[in-house]
């Protein structure tokens, strides 16, 4: 099945995934370093998540260095920020995650809600696959997350930017349960994706947001019904990349080192943590003052997935 994606995501998908420094796509060597589990060829769409058998065949991947080894430093608080399961997901996220389009839809349409709104900003922004796409449109984007493995690689596309992009671009540290104190008060839109599931106290997260937005503004949320069947989605996604003819052997490996961390991540009862139906989060945003759905469906992800965007 092909799936329509806008074009401009588009172009900007394939620079994602170009190979350079350290955001070059993971090969099925790099993935060989990694652990010996990656150089055997897995029965992909035969995956079991949550079995004994793919438990067992786990062994340890190497953590990234230590924040204080690495290069870079973020504006933002540092004692906010979290060394978690993230730092494992950032090793294959920006080879994965865009190459699934039910995650370019998912994007096509915070494109479309936040069309003609300046300042945007893009709370646990991760990577910066959402913010790089809203720099491509011309927004101002302020971005933050409390993981540094995916805030450094945020911040390696914002040093790869044109001088022009990079200058509408702020990239930092810091909880969306208490936005940093630099983030602007006024925005158009603030984007949370894939976000408030990792989110205990995701109440404090939209009262954040109610506060950080102009009158008028919107916000865009979305993330899991309930806890994922991320299996599906994978299902799904190789069917698809199959019949495009574009799973390689680089993207395999990529599958195979995100299904172990998705595993953890979906069967940990603390990992994922706060789920919404589309009306329980229409209803939450309502009573902390926002005013009008303009969004809200339940379609993404293979229906897994809600998309609600409403306005303060
Ligand atoms: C599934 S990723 C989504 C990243 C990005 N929004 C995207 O669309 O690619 C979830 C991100 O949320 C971040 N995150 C989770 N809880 C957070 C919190 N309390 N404060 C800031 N960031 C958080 C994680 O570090 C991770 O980068």
């Amino acid at each position: 099945m092909m799936a329509t994606v806008d074009p401009m995501v588009l172009s900007w998908h394939q620079r994602a995934s170009r190979c350079k420094g350290r955001q070059r796509p993971f090969t099925a060597r790099d993935l060989a370093c990694l652990s010996p589990r990656f150089t055997r060829p897995e029965p992909i769409m035969a995956m079991t998540f949550g079995t004994p058998e793919i438990a067992q065949a786990q062994t340890p991947i190497p953590r990234l260095p230590a924040r204080a080894e690495r290069a870079e430093s973020f504006e933002g608080v540092e004692s906010d920020m979290q060394d978690n399961i993230w730092t494992d997901f950032a090793k294959s996220y920006d080879q994965i995650i865009p190459q699934l389009n039910c995650y370019q839809q998912m994007l096509t349409k915070i494109l479309r809600d936040t069309e003609g709104r300046r300042t945007v900003i893009d709370a646990g922004c991760g990577t910066g696959l959402v913010s790089q796409a809203l720099i491509d449109r011309g927004h101002q984007v302020v971005g933050f997350d409390n993981n540094s493995a995916m805030l450094q690689l945020a911040h390696d596309k914002k040093a790869d930017a044109p001088d022009e992009a990079g200058d509408r671009w702020t990239v930092m540290a810091g909880p969306v349960e208490r936005f940093p104190s630099q983030v602007v008060s006024d925005a158009d839109a603030v984007v949370l994706n894939n976000v408030l599931f990792y989110v205990r106290d995701a109440e404090s997260a939209l009262r954040e947001v109610f506060s950080h937005l102009k009158p008028g503004g919107v916000v865009v949320a979305t993330g899991p019904k309930r806890r994922p069947d991320l299996r599906k989605v994978l299902r799904h996604s190789i069917a698809e990349w199959q019949a495009e003819g574009r799973y390689t052997e680089a993207l395999q490996a990529a599958v195979d080192h995100h299904t172990i961390c998705a595993q953890k991540l979906t069967t940990d009862p603390n990992e994922m943590v706060t789920f919404f139906e589309v009306d329980e989060l229409v209803d939450t945003l309502r009573r902390l003052g926002f005013s009008r759905p303009l969004a809200a469906d339940g379609d993404d992800y293979y229906g897994e997935n809600y998309y609600v965007c409403m306005q303060k």
